[in-house]
């Protein structure tokens, strides 16, 4: 039997060698943050040392003021010394039955100066924008490390992005240049991503595309704007010298959604975000050099980002990257995938976590997953029961599982337990990272008692990490995150709450932001795409439970015109698709002759979702049109 809320610590062997052993840390980190952080940036190699190590100019701060660097002389050249041809990166095919590719450190320096070189020939300065629409292929590395090597800021899009949610990235960033590839394997298909491109770049400023021959089918062809990435590399010299960055200098942009349907162009800065994603890698996942790290996340997500690259480079540890989907040709792929290279560290989340929990007996039984030492879990709340099945079917109760809480916004992990010290509780995702302090208050602004739900919100001096701004947007910088509870107070967003150890819980979001299979959309950014059809007068978007998914939409339309709810079901989601790409679907489309709202005309989301869920449906006085309710209920009942 399950004791429940027990507490797990690590194994001796683990603890032994964890690079932290004990809670002094935390005592140190809370003493003086500022100083705490100050010294760990020394462990990070400058071109020129911080002269201060935390401004606050509300809501605006600065970290390592005055110092220069550049990441890539972190990821790379440092480790060339002692690590030259050690592998740095593995990349796991789909099709299985191709080659995968190794890259030394060696080799990666090489091939991103290459790249670098070319990109500066082609006209890319520091602080240009280059777009980044590529799948899991040694070349998205490559990319974001050469872009940062000469100062190029990179903004990553998710190759499952559909042409349209593309535009909107290059354009709200000005990109000039774009890199992609021809297509993809992604379940046994091909996908056309240059297709994709020669739509979503009409209307941008994007003047050259680069573009790595992968997949090998059929693509137009621009002459002047589209360059094979193999012909622009091909005279490169594989020395490019590292651009020297001011530690606020920006190094990438990642769009996220934000409440209401707005895009959010997150502005991430390089000494912070170095020295974060270097120690929180480090001491999460206690890199080792023998460690083979994998974190299952795309890069195109913020995980993909800081785990998926920069942190493993960072310090110096040997990551793999793999394309394709960790359940096809079949639902072994994950585990095999682990056996094969004897993955030591596996970071994923919840939702696969589910996934793979369905699949339970057949594949926890038949592999041992002998190498595995630490598990991480990120992106959404685990819950308890899957939390054990991670725990004992994978880790084999052996290993550490890390919830690891943090946010696009955060850069890198803020809360979560550290493996060579615990407590690991399931469904909770631990203490705050040492050095960041955290809080939970009440909607004035009170602290919060242990066990009782409030604002998670981070205080000064924050983390180093954390977003700087939003893309030429003060006032959404200001209104999302500093506006709660003034400008000193930064609100996450999250409803939490603390137990007695000071383990923190999340609940889930406070706006209307959902995260399906651990990606984030908004409701608020569907409820603008459906408008768009010509028959939808209005419509009504919220997030349910879902058993893998973690949450899944669910729509309720009015239409103007009456119209089959299969053609409109087709329909709708074909404009998502086009609007999203297909990693968003509605779980059911209900017509409906009207929605239930208040005197003042807003809509009710929460007494849908009741009627929903089957929840008593809570006070309707505030309604002015309480008998919609009943035909509404009629409709979820009989799915029509
Ligand atoms: C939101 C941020 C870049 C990190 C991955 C997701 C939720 C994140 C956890 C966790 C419960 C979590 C929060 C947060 N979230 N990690 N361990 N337990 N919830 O980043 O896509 O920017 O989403 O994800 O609600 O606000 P993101």
């Amino acid at each position: 039997m399950l004791k429940k809320n027990k507490l797990y610590y690590p194994g001796k062997e683990l603890k032994n060698k964890a690079w932290v052993k004990n809670n002094s840390i935390y005592i140190k980190g809370g003493k003086n943050p500022i100083k705490f952080w100050g010294e760990l940036a020394k462990e990070i190699l400058w071109f020129k040392s911080p002269k201060k190590t935390f401004i606050h100019q509300p809501p605006y701060f600065k970290w390592f003021v005055g110092g220069k660097l550049n990441i890539t002389q972190n990821a790379l050249d440092r480790n060339l010394k002692e690590r030259k041809n050690k592998v740095a990166l593995i990349w796991e095919p789909e099709p299985l039955e191709e080659q995968s590719r190794i890259l030394t450190y060696y080799d990666l320096y090489r091939e991103v100066n290459r790249l670098a070189n070319a990109l500066k020939r082609l006209g890319v300065k520091k602080g240009d924008r280059v777009g980044i629409y590529l799948p899991m292929l040694p070349e998205v590395v490559i990319s974001m490390l050469a872009c940062a090597r000469i100062g190029a800021i990179h903004i990553v899009v998710f190759s499952a992005f559909s042409s349209a949610a593309l535009k909107i990235r290059l354009q709200d960033t000005k990109a000039e240049m774009l890199i992609t590839a021809d297509g993809y394997y992604r379940r046994g298909k091909i996908i056309n991503l240059k297709q994709s491109v020669d739509k979503g770049i009409k209307g941008t400023k994007v003047k050259k595309v680069i573009v790595v021959k992968r997949a090998g089918n059929k693509i137009s062809w621009k002459k002047n704007r589209d360059l094979w990435w193999k012909d622009i590399i091909e005279k490169e010299k594989d020395e490019c010298k590292p651009e020297v960055m001011d530690s606020e200098d920006t190094l990438f942009i990642l769009t996220e959604s934000g409440t209401a349907g707005q895009y959010l162009q997150i502005l991430h800065t390089t000494g912070g975000y170095t020295v974060q994603a270097y120690i929180t890698g480090k001491w999460v996942f206690d890199f080792k050099d023998e460690d083979i790290f994998w974190c299952m996340a795309d890069v195109g997500w913020a995980t993909g980002h800081t785990y998926g690259v920069y942190s493993p480079l960072l310090n110096g540890v040997t990551f793999l990257i793999f394309e394709g989907a960790p359940d096809w040709p079949n639902p072994h792929r994950w585990a095999q995938i682990i056996e094969k290279y004897g993955v030591t560290t596996f970071y994923t989340a919840p939702t696969a976590i589910r996934m793979f929990e369905k699949y339970n007996g057949k594949i926890s039984k038949k592999y041992k997953f002998e190498s595995l030492q630490i598990l991480g879990s990120v992106g959404e709340p685990i819950n308890e029961a899957t939390w054990h099945w991670y725990f004992q079917k994978v880790g084999k109760g052996r290993c550490p599982l890390v919830d690891t809480w943090w946010q696009t916004e955060t850069g890198g992990i803020l809360i979560t337990s550290l493996p060579g010290v615990g407590p690991f509780k399931p469904a909770f995702t631990g203490l705050p990272f040492p050095g960041i302090k955290f809080d939970i208050l009440d909607e004035k602004g009170n602290s919060l008692p242990v066990n009782k739900e409030g604002n998670l919100v981070i205080l000064p001096p924050f983390a180093p990490g954390l977003l700087r701004g939003i893309y030429k947007s003060p006032k959404k910088y200001k209104k999302t995150y500093w506006s709660q509870y003034g400008n000193k107070i930064y609100f996450t967003s999250d409803v939490a709450y603390k137990d007695k150890n000071g383990l923190i819980r999340i609940v889930g979001r406070v706006d209307d932001v959902i995260k399906v299979a651990g990606h984030r959309i908004s409701t608020g950014e569907l409820e603008n795409i459906l408008s768009k059809h010509s028959n939808v007068i209005e419509c009504a978007v919220m997030g349910v439970p879902h058993e893998i998914k973690g949450e899944v939409p669910i729509v309720f339309v009015v239409l103007k015109k009456k119209m089959s709810l299969e053609k409109v079901k087709k329909e709708l989601i074909k404009k998502i698709r086009e609007e999203i790409g297909p990693i968003v679907k509605p779980k059911e489309i209900y017509l409906v002759e009207d929605l239930p709202k208040t005197r003042s005309g807003k809509i009710m989301r929460r007494i849908l979702k009741r009627l929903f869920t089957g929840e008593p449906l809570g006070d309707l006085s505030v309604l002015a049109n309480p008998e919609c309710i009943d035909e509404i209920r009629k409709r979820i009942l009989s799915k029509a």
